[in-house]
């Protein structure tokens, strides 16, 4: 099985933790390949409309997909949202997905962030098998990054 992890980061967090879920498939005999997504929008840009694509990663060739992207605004990043639109069908892709925000609790965008990320993901045709949030504050990252690699990798 061939993983694709497709990644939006703004300012590096959801990269690494990225890197290290590539680490633990590796580290577990599975191919998995890096991906990133990219925009043009020198800030964050919340409005889907506004937001223009540079890189979007072909979802094609893989049959299990990762989407990772950052929390803004208590909502999914609208890079992530623009990206996961404009996606060709998704269907017989087995699909993981994770944000990372800045608060310490999953209900304070992380939770909504990967609702919205999963029903743009259903709306393709994929199927959507786990998901988690990790939260940057220092006292729960580590902890909730062995979580996400628990379960997507
Ligand atoms: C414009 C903007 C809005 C943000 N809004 C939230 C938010 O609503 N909740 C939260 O917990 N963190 C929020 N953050 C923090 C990011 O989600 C967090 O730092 C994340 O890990 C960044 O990921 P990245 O380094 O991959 O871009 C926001 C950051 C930016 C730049």
């Amino acid at each position: 099985m061939k993983t694709g992890i497709i990644v939006y980061s703004n300012t590096g967090n959801t990269l690494q933790a990225a890197r290290r879920l590539q680490e633990a498939m590796k580290g577990k005999g599975q191919e998995a390949e890096l991906l990133q997504v990219r925009a043009g929008n020198e800030k964050p840009e919340s409005d889907v409309s506004r937001v223009r694509l540079t890189e979007k990663p072909s979802p094609e060739g893989f049959d299990h997909l990762v989407f990772a992207s950052p929390v803004w605004g208590f909502s999914l990043s609208g890079v992530m949202k623009a990206y996961l639109a404009g996606l060709p069908p998704l269907e017989g892709k087995k699909i993981g997905l994770y944000v990372t925000h800045h608060f310490p609790l999953p209900w304070m965008g992380g939770n909504t962030a990967v609702k919205q990320m999963k029903k743009l993901c259903e709306e393709k045709g994929g199927t959507v098998i786990a998901s988690a949030v990790i939260s940057w504050n220092e006292k729960r990252r580590e902890r909730d990054i062995l979580e996400m690699l628990g379960k997507l990798s």
